[in-house]
């Protein structure tokens, strides 16, 4: 069977290499891709906004099956597009996509089905969202109603900042209409997880649990970026805190959804806070892989990923095994220098046939580019996954820094502390 994906990070070479091994897989496409991709894929030069475009490619190839990749396609409705057109496609529908395109929807949603997460309120008028601020004690968290890059929220320590996020979000506009609501939400201390499971309505499949690095620097300092890094399993989580997760969290949003009439069918990702007291809490969904996470979580998958795409498209999503190796896995992102603000492109990078050659390590292509001499240089603000796999998570994180050091060029940024907090 024919595949197309759609996306062109690091998530979607991930998807891809699993999906190349699968034995049912015959030509796999990814529109638009990037050049490491192009060792797993055939490279269709349409970016994810082009529907007319992407569907008619589909047809032409008479493609099997269409794996959509990142966010902002999945909240314009580009499955609604190719399932018009009579196309299998594997994700959410723009209904069911809008848990992660709305934030005030997802709180919403969380607060009638009592599932848990932060207090919040939400406002569509600024005056009255900064009378409401100021009666709020700091810590308190801002956030941009839609989809903003990653960039839509603010966990402000004080009031100038609290006051100073709302203005951009609502007076200055900086995320655009995404901020024409905010929700202003309490303050959750804790330890951050992700669990992403393969749903169909009100089946959840669980996947392997990971966590990742969202600020740019050592230690959690710095701004938020997409994700500095990934690990998976979490062996300093109790398990009976993942399960309590699964159980309190994701299959009750699952089920929520399809009483909404928004049933979903794609990856849901939670984003949890596991509070001081051992409690998971909501922090977000997304309707899709995350971009780390998917690089430490595929590794790991023992069933043919295209097997469970196919069972979901069939109803059988609850019969199908699904086996995960007790390997562990760590990625370490590579990131152009100034990244996640301004940074240069076109730079030379050398050693990735060393690094892929460090037994146990997977770099996957997040914004990388190829020269017409054939000379690989960086092309984004993440350039590269690398991922080490191992017994257990200090084998996987010394695999993955072995490789990564063998990777070179100017400014190479990447953290050193990923998965530390599973060491100790
Ligand atoms: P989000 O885009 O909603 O995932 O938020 C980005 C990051 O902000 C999260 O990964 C958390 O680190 C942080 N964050 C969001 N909401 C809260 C909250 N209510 N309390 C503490 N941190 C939060
Ligand atoms: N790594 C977080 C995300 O994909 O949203």
């Amino acid at each position: 069977m024919d595949i197309l994906v759609v996306g062109g990070g690091g998530r979607e070479h991930a998807i891809c290499w699993a999906l190349s091994k699968s034995a049912k897989a015959g030509r796999i496409y990814c529109a638009p891709g990037n050049a490491g991709i192009a060792q797993v894929a055939e490279l269709v030069p349409l970016p994810v906004s082009d529907f007319d475009g992407l569907t008619a490619f589909a047809e032409e190839k008479k493609v099997g099956l269409v794996v959509i990749g990142p966010d902002d396609p999945l909240a314009e409705g580009i499955v609604d597009a190719f399932e018009a057109k009579g196309i299998p496609v594997y994700g959410p529908r723009k209904n069911a996509a809008h848990i992660e395109g709305s934030k005030t929807f997802m709180k919403d949603l969380l607060k009638k089905y009592g599932i848990p997460t932060a207090a919040y309120e939400k406002f569509d008028n600024y005056e009255a969202a900064l009378a409401y601020l100021r009666a709020q004690q700091v810590p308190i968290v801002i956030k941009a109603d839609g989809l903003a890059a990653g960039k839509g929220v603010t966990v402000a320590f004080t009031r100038e900042e609290a006051e100073q996020a709302l203005a951009d979000i609502m007076v200055s506009k900086v995320f655009g209409s995404s901020g024409s609501q905010v929700v202003i939400e309490e303050f959750m201390e804790g330890q951050e997880m992700s669990i992403l499971a393969f749903v169909d309505g009100e089946t959840v499949r669980p996947m392997a649990a990971a966590q990742d690095h969202k600020p740019v620097y050592d230690g959690d300092k710095g701004p938020n970026t997409g994700g500095m890094g990934t690990y998976s399993p979490l062996p300093h989580i109790a398990e009976a805190i993942i399960e309590e997760a699964i159980e309190t969290i994701i299959k009750p949003t699952a089920k929520a959804m399809v009483a909404e009439g928004r049933p979903f069918r794609g990856v849901l990702f939670a984003g949890l806070m596991i509070t001081p007291e051992g409690k998971p809490k909501t922090v977000e969904f997304n309707a899709r892989f995350g971009d780390p996470e998917t690089q430490v979580v595929l590794p790991r998958l023992k069933t043919d990923l295209l097997d469970i795409f196919l069972a979901s498209l069939n109803g059988t999503l609850d019969q199908i095994d699904i086996e995960w190796s007790e390997d562990a896995a760590v990625c370490v992102v590579l990131a152009s220098p100034g990244y996640p603000a301004s940074y240069p492109k076109g730079l030379p990078i050398t050693g990735l046939e060393s690094a892929e050659a460090a037994g146990g390590a997977l770099v996957f292509h997040a914004g990388t580019g190829k020269t017409e001499a054939g000379e690989w240089v960086t092309n984004g603000g993440r350039v590269l996954g690398v991922v080490g796999m191992g017994s257990d998570i200090a084998a996987a994180r010394d695999k993955a820094y072995e490789a990564a050091n063998k990777i070179h060029f100017e400014g190479k940024h990447m953290r050193t502390d990923i998965a530390a907090k599973a060491l100790v």
